[in-house]
């Protein structure tokens, strides 16, 4: 959830943690703080809030120029965001420091027991019995690893944790269920939550496992299992560049990441389509004809917007493979027994690739010997490394806590996954696949069309800035859209939407219905048009508000609606992409209107790695 960087090396630490801190801070956002070496002992400089807040306490302080460190930005899971919770975490005796991102879930008792044998905690986290207990075993040893292996075996819970301590030049590095990387410079060592934060130093990393422990020194890295037996990994070249975790001009990255989704579609595409013979190219999948064959079912497993992805994914890998697809929030997966065996395909769906939830989903169906594909954007993440094999949605870092760019690359990898099975499976025609193939390469032209809108669609933002509730109303493949709409809507302004089958409005909702509660409709031409048409009526008889994503030149929907924004004709099947970037920008432009933090949301992580 957090965000972790350490540095050893021979440059200033303070300016590389902070300016990591800064690249991380989408990751967790409501405190933060750094430990390094000073004058033989440690000093930590913490803040409540943003990581500038925490440069300005740096700079009061004088003659700080120590070469190792560690710093942390903050999700709190136990303890309110203040200065005294904030990460590093000291000893009772300040020689050791830790950060942590995880959870402790044996903490309190840990905690009790080293009350009793009279330690004093000073914070309200789980994190400070880490600090404690290495310590505790730090100080009859005197080898920092040791101590911390040692801890481990007591601890239960996840961790992505750093350990440094006032007299050794060594970064200890653990992990378990949190993301941790070695970058690898020269003669210079960095570890963080994920390869944002080191980009610019260098593009060589390993990626740490679970139950796995490292020991970085100024010359050397080692890398050793729980059992203190010796790793040997292999070392990875990241591709990303430095101007894709940037904001390139933009006000936000969301917007960016909104105006970037034609190029991302097109990467998505790219080497994966062979024109001349009509077919799908994936190169990461290790399944065999025969398990297509006899595949039973297909579970799609997510949270959040991947999973809004997941149901669009359902009804087009029903629609042509013609096997029964369920689609389950991770969270709830492992909860229920779930009905699956060797010959079920599992596809975990999501943009971190390290979401708690979806990995301990994979956990469960792995157990049964369901074969997992992964649909992943962080290349080399937890869940793609988990996976039996999958793709890769391409869609370059997404810093903007609310997703946008990797959802649409989401749903072409499901359309790229569902011709490559029904291929194999001869359950897609010629023809079929030629449509498909032609819609996914006009993607780009028709959503340039809805993103040359966005001027409109900031106009009809600012009407509904001090609205307090918002409808959001879509049928069949786009019933998950306006879920999705509506959880962008709540993520980044704070008005409170709820997503709705259309027709399901009649139900309930409806009640709701007056002047002050504008209600979002999603209609395109299509067999539900009428319906969808009388649905409008009902709203607007009750003296409802409508805002209408509708094709252009749909005068009918015009006359109707108290605003409509136009999206190009297409093939109803790709009416998603174009309805959901309208849903994006109008979520957006309504937060900006009321100067919301759009990047970092109130309470909200990037990446959530807890359960
Ligand atoms: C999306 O806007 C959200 N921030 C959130 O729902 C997110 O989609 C969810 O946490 C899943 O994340 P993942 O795709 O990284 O697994
Ligand atoms: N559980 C720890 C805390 O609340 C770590 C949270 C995090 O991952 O940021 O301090």
């Amino acid at each position: 959830m957090c965000g972790i960087i350490g540095y050893i090396g021979k440059k200033e630490a303070i300016p590389i943690l902070i300016n990591g801190l800064k690249r991380l801070e989408y990751r967790g956002y409501d405190s933060c703080g750094v430990c390094i070496h000073d004058n033989n002992l440690l000093k930590i400089i913490k803040a409540k809030g943003k990581i500038v807040d925490l440069e300005k306490r740096i700079k009061k302080e004088n003659n700080l120029n120590s070469t190792i460190g560690i710093a942390h930005t903050r999700w709190a899971t136990h303890g309110i965001p203040n200065e005294i919770n904030a990460h590093p975490h000291f000893s009772e005796d300040n020689n050791l420091a830790i950060v942590h991102n995880g959870i402790i879930e044996n903490y309190d008792t840990i905690k009790l027991l080293l009350q009793k044998e009279g330690y004093v905690f000073k914070t309200q986290t789980d994190s400070e019995v880490i600090a404690f207990l290495v310590n505790k075993f730090y100080k009859k040893s005197n080898n920092l690893k040791d101590a911390v292996l040692k801890a481990l075996t007591q601890i239960t819970g996840t961790y992505g944790l750093l350990v440094l301590s006032k007299d050794k030049r060594e970064i200890i590095v653990a992990r378990k269920g949190s993301p941790i990387i070695i970058g690898i410079g020269k003669n210079e060592f960095f570890v963080a939550s994920d390869t944002s934060a080191i980009l610019e130093y260098t593009k060589n990393v390993i990626y740490l496992d679970d139950f796995e422990i490292a020991k970085i020194t100024d010359t050397n890295y080692e890398i050793t299992s729980l059992k203190n037996q010796k790793i040997n990994k292999e070392i990875h070249k990241i591709k990303t560049s430095l101007d894709q975790i940037e904001k390139s001009g933009y006000k936000h990255f969301m917007l960016k990441e909104i105006f970037e989704q034609p190029e991302k579609i097109k990467d998505a595409l790219s080497g994966r389509i062979d024109f001349k013979n009509n077919r799908i190219v994936l190169g990461g999948i290790c399944l065999t004809k025969e398990f297509f064959k006899n595949i039973n079912k297909i579970v799609i497993v997510a949270c959040g917007t991947s999973w809004h992805c997941a149901l669009i994914g359902k009804f087009v890998l029903e629609k042509y493979l013609r096997i029964s697809v369920e689609v389950d929030y991770a969270s709830e997966f492992r909860y229920r027994n779930p009905i699956i065996d060797e010959n079920s395909l599992v596809i975990a769906i999501s943009q971190s690739g390290e979401t708690a939830d979806t990995l301990a989903a994979i956990k469960e169906a792995k157990e049964k010997k369901a074969k997992i594909f992964g649909i992943v954007n962080v290349v080399g993440s937890t869940i793609a490394r988990t996976s039996d094999c999958g793709i890769y949605t391409r869609a370059g870092p997404e810093i903007g806590v609310a997703s946008t760019k990797a959802f649409t690359n989401q749903l072409v990898s499901l359309w790229l996954l569902t011709l490559f099975i029904g291929q194999k499976l001869n359950k897609i025609t010629e023809k079929e696949t030629k449509e498909i193939i032609n819609n996914l390469n006009n993607l780009p032209e028709k959503i340039k069309i809805v993103l040359n809108e966005s001027k409109k669609i900031k106009e009809i933002a600012s009407k509904f800035k001090n609205s307090k509730n918002f409808l959001y109303l879509g049928r069949g493949i786009n019933y998950p859209i306006a879920l999705e709409g509506a959880l962008k809507l709540k993520e980044i302004s704070y008005i409170h939407a709820e997503g709705y089958p259309a027709a399901e409005m009649k139900h309930g909702p409806i009640a709701l219905i007056d002047k002050n509660m504008p209600s979002v409709f999603i209609i395109n031409k299509n067999k539900n048009y009428d319906k969808i048409i009388s649905n409008m009526q009902e709203i607007k008889a009750r003296g409802g508000i409508i805002i209408s994503i509708a094709t252009k030149g749909d005068e009918q929907i015009l006359k109707l609606s108290d605003h409509t924004i136009f999206v190009p004709k297409m093939d109803t099947q790709f009416t998603t992409f174009v309805n959901v970037i309208a849903m994006q920008l109008l979520a957006y432009y309504i937060a900006d209107h009321k100067n919301c933090e759009i990047d970092k949301p109130r309470n909200l992580a990037k990446s959530v790695t807890v359960e």
